[in-house]
């Protein structure tokens, strides 16, 4: 069901403001500033990335797991200049039951205009029509109204809601887990 071809080749994926392209070593710095920033980082319920070292362990784990055939990780990037914008990633793959989690996070200084609906679109159409998948899920904190706001628009339904099922920074925290189902990408 899953194309494996996409784990021999990158999936690079354009829109009209946009240019998707695999996370790589170079993306370090541009990572750290934006997985370093308060707003960014405020429902993500995972560490800041403190020093340049932490975004290079990070994209190396990243680039492993797509290795491993286990997950995409892609940078957002303005599609003219090519300035770096975000990060955005198909991970989780579950081959039995054709379905992947997607993970996202935008620099605030391009928060507000249509760029990560843009992206996941892309995301989206990819998991659905190229690398074969049924359905995707997204995990939030309840508190994170933006990405619930997102997701709403995306199509993306509520499935469940785990109470403090999730151990971070000394608390259980909850979370909201949202799907989409190709077919109701499609209606759209
Ligand atoms: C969540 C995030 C990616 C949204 O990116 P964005 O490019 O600003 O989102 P978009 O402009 O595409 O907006 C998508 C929808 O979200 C909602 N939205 C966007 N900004 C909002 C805001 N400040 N308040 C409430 N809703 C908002 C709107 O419904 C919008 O759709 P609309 O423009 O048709 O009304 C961005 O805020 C972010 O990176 N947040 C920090 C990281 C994070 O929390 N990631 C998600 C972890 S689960």
């Amino acid at each position: 069901m899953i194309n494996e071809q996409y784990f021999q080749e990158f999936p690079e994926l354009k829109t009209s403001r946009l240019f998707l392209r695999k996370q790589e070593l170079k993306d370090a710095a541009s990572l750290q500033q934006l997985r370093s920033n308060e707003e960014v980082m405020k429902y993500m319920d995972s560490d800041k990335h403190n020093d340049l070292k932490t975004s290079e362990a990070f994209i190396d784990r990243n680039l492993r797991t797509y290795q491993k055939k286990k997950g995409f990780f892609w940078v957002i990037t303005a599609g003219e200049s090519g300035s770096f914008m975000g990060d955005i990633i198909l991970h989780k793959i579950d081959r039995t039951n054709a379905r992947a989690e997607v993970g996202y996070t935008l620099h605030p200084n391009y928060w507000g205009h249509g760029y990560m609906k843009e992206a996941m679109r892309a995301v989206i159409s990819f998991g659905f029509h190229d690398l074969g998948l049924h359905s995707i899920e997204a995990n939030i904190n309840p508190a994170n109204e933006t990405s619930r706001a997102l997701l709403l628009k995306m199509g993306f339904k509520k499935e469940a809601y785990f109470r403090e099922n999730y151990y971070y920074n000394g608390k259980f925290l909850d979370s909201e887990i949202y799907s989409l189902l190709e077919k109701d990408f499609l209606k759209k």
